[in-house]
């Protein structure tokens, strides 16, 4: 099948994926603010492995059964850093001399739940605008068909994923809307489509990047909506996630 009529299926939340939604199934979870573009940092800067969890008590049992050293606790609520945690949620956290050659356990609002949601995915791969080029050269080589699974804003759409999944959709449709498509994916790949020329404008009137501002983190926006700046792929395995290149010669 020529990737232009590649089928593609998109959720605008992650909130009512189910186990059937994913099984057999190429994924990418996106959350562009900022669990994604966290956990391609991580990685592209050494960490040995990121393991995404849904809540504190997953978190501190992982954490139970490693060697201080070994890890690194991060993640957030309320965009803030959870108390008692060596990281936040910033991507400007996890440079290399705190990552490098440590699994970093990571649990967030949105992002990381959304991921522990996927894990029946026959390739479960993280994306973001960072790694967007990476991705969709994953998908391409990978299979012929994919599922967008947009983290979302506490069980809301969030602008800034939904933009995310349509650049994804725009190249991997090589610029045109299919005459076959889901509701979803219509939605993603129009909006993108509207919004291409003032990207970045479009990005920073979300409501999340609204928030981090007022919360101090307007850097992280700079950072986490530069498009193709690393070219690193977290891939999903045995649950953590891995740079792809280590875990395809594991
Ligand atoms: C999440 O998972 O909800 C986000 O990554 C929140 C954040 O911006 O820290």
């Amino acid at each position: 099948m020529p990737p232009s009529e590649m089928d593609a299926e998109v959720f605008l939340t992650y909130a009512n994926v189910s186990e059937e939604d994913v099984r057999n199934r190429t994924v990418v979870v996106i959350d562009v603010l900022r669990a994604c573009s966290t956990i391609a940092t991580a990685l592209e800067r050494g960490a040995r492995a990121v393991m995404p969890v849904a809540d504190m008590a997953e978190a501190g049992k992982i954490a139970a059964n490693l060697g201080p050293d070994v890890y690194r606790l991060g993640g957030e609520r309320d965009g803030d850093k959870i108390d008692g945690y060596h990281l936040g949620n910033s991507p400007a956290e996890y440079a290399a001399e705190t990552v490098q050659g440590r699994d970093i356990i990571l649990n967030t609002t949105n992002g990381t739940r959304a991921l522990t949601q996927a894990t029946s995915a026959e390739h479960l791969v993280v994306g973001c605008f960072l790694n967007a080029s990476r991705v969709v050269d994953f998908v391409r080589a990978a299979a012929d068909e994919v599922t967008l699974i947009c983290a979302g804003h506490n069980n809301r759409l969030s602008l800034e994923d939904t933009l995310c999944a349509g650049l994804l959709l725009d190249r991997l449709w090589d610029d045109r809307l299919p005459d076959v498509v889901t509701d979803s994916a219509h939605t993603a790949f129009t909006l993108y489509d509207t919004d291409r020329t003032s990207l970045e404008t479009s990005l920073r009137r979300a409501n999340h990047a609204e928030e981090l501002v007022a919360l101090g983190y307007a850097d992280d926006l700079d950072y986490c909506f530069r498009v193709d700046a690393l070219s690193v792929l977290p891939y999903h395995t045995d649950n953590r996630l891995l740079r792809y290149d280590e875990q395809s010669t594991a």
